[in-house]
């Protein structure tokens, strides 16, 4: 289970550690269900993209988890943030990212998210037809534009993003037309901005999105300043699953670059994903029609990517973590919904009410996605580092949600 938990990850006793702090003295001192990353995993990931396109502008796919704190560790790697709504730039100005490191999307962005962008003088990508028109009365100066390379992802329909019918981008088509409109209102047309999914296993898809993108340019007999290539390397969640490196998947991609050409990466899931671990307690635990549930104290309001996606996650005792499996649990969440299983079968040492579940690779696409539904606050998040626990979002508390009552 090593494997699918933050490199620095231990079991030093019965007990799991996070970069050298007790997961029990996390839970004790910043209650649960909660939510901890881990800087040096975060570091070392930027570390292999680095290595593995060391020319390229990379930004965070910051819809992954927005988070001041981890935009500013991003930043510290010159890693910028690539961002879809006034909050994410929000998020990403409060991190200190200068705008020439911000790419902001958006297939439906509103007037004020574009005079937002343009005022922080961001890359904006353009998702539709016309858009140049906006984008120039806002004040935008730089510009990609989004090309919808008709490539099916293998990964969930739900995150696929450059098939032919995507709600994301623009047909070669339109996306010529689009360039030259952009160029006649004066916007600097920086390249082509292509994404083909999230979760992804292999990079056959990314290359062949790359070909039909050099195919778009020869059409026009452009030779641009920047490709931006997206986002999408997945993370394991579970031991079944197989998954290239970054190196793996980036290499390929970086190769096919023509020489001259700039290269923007959009990791999002692949920079933070693993270094996520989020830790429970353990409520009630019974038998129902020969299924042993173990009922945790979150659920589909931290982490909906079971219901959504059908993710497939795995789980530890935190605090008993060297005794062997005993049994398979039912992880049930503390929602009211039969659906609200984060695990179907997690085999697990005699679970007990008290006991602290550690679920891992966590960090991405999980709280970000989260809610406060049956008024559940949404939980905190902390930072480890040399045995040191920093909280980096505090808890929610029910009184919060009340102050939205009108
Ligand atoms: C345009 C764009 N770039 C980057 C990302 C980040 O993707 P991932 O988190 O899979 O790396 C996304 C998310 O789907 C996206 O839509």
């Amino acid at each position: 289970m090593l494997e699918l938990l933050p490199e620095t990850a231990r079991i030093e006793g019965a007990e799991l550690t996070l970069a050298g702090v007790r997961a029990s003295r996390l839970a004790d001192e910043h209650g649960t269900p909660l939510l901890v990353y881990c800087a040096e995993t975060i570091r070392n990931r930027v570390r292999e993209y680095r290595e593995a396109a060391p020319e390229a502008l990379i930004v965070y796919g910051t819809k992954a988890f927005a988070n001041v704190a981890l935009l500013r560790l991003l930043a510290e790697g010159d890693v910028g943030a690539d961002v879809s709504t006034l909050g994410e730039l929000a998020f990403a100005r409060a991190a200190g990212i200068p705008g020439e490191r911000i790419v902001f999307h958006g297939n439906n962005k509103t007037p004020e998210e574009l005079r937002a962008a343009g005022k922080a003088d961001a890359l904006v990508v353009l998702d539709a037809l016309g858009e140049s028109y906006a984008a120039a009365a806002a004040g935008v100066r730089r510009v990609l534009v989004r090309l919808t390379p008709g490539v099916e992802a293998v990964t969930h329909r739900s995150i696929q993003t450059a098939h032919e019918e995507s709600k994301f981008g623009l047909s070669p088509d339109a996306a010529e037309r689009e360039v030259v409109r952009a160029r006649e209102l004066g916007l600097e047309v920086e390249g082509v901005h292509v994404h083909v999914g999230s979760q992804l296993g292999r990079p056959e898809e990314s290359l062949l999105a790359l070909e039909r993108v050099l195919g778009f340019l020869e059409r026009l007999d452009w030779t641009p300043r920047v490709l931006d290539l997206g986002g999408g390397l997945g993370v394991r969640h579970n031991r079944d699953e197989r998954l290239p490196s970054v190196a793996e998947f980036v290499g390929p991609l970086v190769e096919r670059v023509p020489a001259g050409v700039g290269l923007i990466l959009e990791p999002g899931r692949s920079l933070v994903g693993r270094a996520g671990v989020t830790l429970y307690r353990v409520g009630s635990v019974k038998e129902s029609g020969g299924v042993t549930y173990a009922a945790i104290d979150g659920g589909m309001s931290d982490n909906p990517r079971p219901q959504l996606y059908g993710a497939r996650y795995e789980a530890l005792l935190a605090n008993r973590a060297d005794e062997p499996p005993r049994g398979v649990y039912r992880i049930a969440g503390k929602h009211c919904e039969s659906g609200d299983v984060l695990i179907e079968g997690a085999e697990l040492p005699a679970t007990r009410p008290g006991d602290l579940l550690a679920v891992p690779a966590t960090g991405a696409y999980t709280l970000a996605l989260g809610s406060t539904y049956n008024g559940v606050p949404r939980p905190a998040v902390v930072l480890v580092e040399n045995s040191e626990a920093r909280l980096i979002r505090r808890r929610e508390t029910v009184e919060e949600l009340l102050r939205y009552e009108a």
